[in-house]
């Protein structure tokens, strides 16, 4: 049936064409004319006006808004697009990257010349039908598949929001698990980047990788799925829909008009924000600061790769205090040996300050997470 339609539109093209080759060079008088064809097969009906409305969804007018606004957003000019030529960073920070791994499940192993941003053709390929009457418009999104977290090993899961915010989740997925007891029973931390990475929001909003196993919990924890906003909505409904300027969502700002739905009267700048919940993280962010854990150095014949430093005794720990610190304006881990209850904490203050929506993705799962971290550090 697709395919049909889609033949039909190719012969209007190609008929076009046709008709330019016989009139433009006629030589000589007409000849009589030929007998009748046979007729054609009925053709199926057809969308009412689906030309038109084909027409309608890839004029400038539509697209024109929809380019401004993407050559705007962070997916068109943040600074990380920069970072995708390597193959461990190209999946999800380079244009080309994102394709071949969508379509083939692997990226370049030797890594590419050049690194673009995400544009039109990263998320869009090509309409799955034209029968959009049954079959729904699809936009031609590039992928609408359940998605694996990739990365984890301790959490095996696949997210499947049963539209195109399945998209999204290919790259808005974390990069690492929560800590675990690696050295003599407390956390080895080496990593200056250590944290969920930069795009844990699909983890928060599913109700996933928060660290609590020494905490004695003083809320309990949400159970994955949970959450109203993973229930009601998925990415692109709070952060594509609503939008009344053109660009059908194409900054992906949440524009606000979608949560009246579900939140009436309340204004958007309010109701994104939980005062407490930010207090709270705050306060904890403070404590670990002052957390006291234990160099380390590199040994290559070390297990892990490092090794705890002693003062010249050999028995006192030489201190690292703080297991994140606050620096131009960002929050950053530090590298030590640390007991498994703080770095637990400090996971969970990182988990929320890399999802970046000061947790409105779960409210409650990131409430129970900084609370019961707060409470375990006090
Ligand atoms: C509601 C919007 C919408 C409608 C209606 C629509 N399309 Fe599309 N179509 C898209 C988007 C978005 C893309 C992604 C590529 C892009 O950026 O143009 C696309 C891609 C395509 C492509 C692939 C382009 C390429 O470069 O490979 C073809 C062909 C196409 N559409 C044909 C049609 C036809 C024929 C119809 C009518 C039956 C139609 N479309 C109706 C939104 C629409
Ligand atoms: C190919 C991977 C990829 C896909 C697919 C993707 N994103 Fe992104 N997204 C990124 C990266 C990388 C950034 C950060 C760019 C930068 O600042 O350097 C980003 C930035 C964003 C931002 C802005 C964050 C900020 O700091 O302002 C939002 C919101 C967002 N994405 C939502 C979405 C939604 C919703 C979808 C699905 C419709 C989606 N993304 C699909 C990789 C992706
Ligand atoms: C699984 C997908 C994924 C992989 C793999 C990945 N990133 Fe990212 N990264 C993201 C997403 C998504 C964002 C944007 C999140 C946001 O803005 O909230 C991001 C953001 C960033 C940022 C911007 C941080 C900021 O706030 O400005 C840098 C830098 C970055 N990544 C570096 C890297 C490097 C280097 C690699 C490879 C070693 C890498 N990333 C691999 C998904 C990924
Ligand atoms: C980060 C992924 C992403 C990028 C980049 C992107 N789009 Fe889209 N676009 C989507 C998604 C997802 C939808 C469908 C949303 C839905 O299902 O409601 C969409 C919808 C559309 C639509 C249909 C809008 C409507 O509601 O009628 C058009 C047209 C479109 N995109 C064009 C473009 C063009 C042109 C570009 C490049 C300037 C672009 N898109 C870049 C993800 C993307
Ligand atoms: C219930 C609505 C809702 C859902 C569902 C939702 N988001 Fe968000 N998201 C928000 C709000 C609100 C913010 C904070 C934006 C602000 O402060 O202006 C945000 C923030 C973000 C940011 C950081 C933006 C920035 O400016 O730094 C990213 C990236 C993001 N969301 C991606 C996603 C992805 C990917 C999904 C799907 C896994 C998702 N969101 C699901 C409402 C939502
Ligand atoms: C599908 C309906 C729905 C949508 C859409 C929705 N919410 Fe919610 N939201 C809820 C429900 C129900 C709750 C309370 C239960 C829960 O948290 O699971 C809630 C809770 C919240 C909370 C926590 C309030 C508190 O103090 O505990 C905040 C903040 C919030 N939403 C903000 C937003 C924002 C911002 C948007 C739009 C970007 C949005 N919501 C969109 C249904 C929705």
């Amino acid at each position: 049936m697709k395919n049909l339609k889609l033949l039909g539109y190719l012969m209007v093209f190609a008929s076009a064409f046709l008709c330019v080759q016989c009139t433009s060079d006629a030589i000589g008088p007409p000849g009589a004319d030929g007998k009748d064809g046979i007729n054609g097969i009925d053709g199926v009906d057809g969308v009412d006006g689906s030309a038109a409305s084909c027409i309608a969804c890839h004029s400038n007018e539509k697209r024109d808004p929809i380019i401004l606004a993407w050559s705007g957003a962070k997916h068109a000019i943040g600074g990380s697009w920069a970072r995708g030529k390597s193959a461990r960073c190209a999946e999800c920070h380079n244009n080309e990257g994102f394709i071949d791994f969508i379509e083939t499940g692997s990226v370049n192993p030797d890594g590419y010349g050049a690194s673009n941003p995400l544009n039109c053709n990263g998320c869009h390929g090509s309409h799955r039908s034209f029968d959009f009457e049954t079959d729904g418009n699809d936009y031609a999104v590039r992928t609408l598949d359940a998605v694996p977290l990739r990365n984890l090993e301790n959490i095996d899961y696949t997210i499947d929001y049963g539209n195109a915010s399945n998209t999204c989740a290919n790259c808005h997925q974390p990069r690492t698990d929560a800590p675990t007891a690696n050295m003599d029973g407390k956390f080895l931390q080496t990593s200056s980047h250590w944290g969920p990475h930069h795009g844990p929001q699909t983890a928060l909003l599913e109700g996933l990788l928060g660290a609590y196993s020494t905490f004695t919990l003083v809320e309990a924890i949400p159970p994955v799925q949970d959450a109203a906003h993973r229930q009601g909505a998925s990415c692109i409904e709070c952060h594509m829909g609503g939008t009344t300027d053109g660009s059908d969502g194409h900054t992906w700002t949440p524009a606000g008009t979608n949560c009246a739905t579900c939140h009436p009267g309340v204004p958007f700048e309010e109701l994104k924000v939980m005062p407490d919940l930010i207090a709270d993280w705050e306060a904890l962010g403070a404590i670990l600061e002052t957390v006291v854990g234990q160099a380390i150095i590199e040994d290559s014949t070390a297990v892990g790769g490092y090794i705890p430093v002693f003062e010249d005794d050999g028995v006192t720990p030489v201190p690292v205090v703080g297991i994140v610190h606050f620096e131009d304006g960002e929050w950053h881990p530090q590298v030590g040996l640390f007991d498994l209850k703080d770095a637990e904490a400090a996971w969970n203050f990182l988990y929320f300050y890399e999802d970046k929506s000061d947790g409105v993705h779960n409210p409650d799962y990131a409430k129970a997470i900084i609370a019961n971290s707060l409470a375990a550090m006090q």
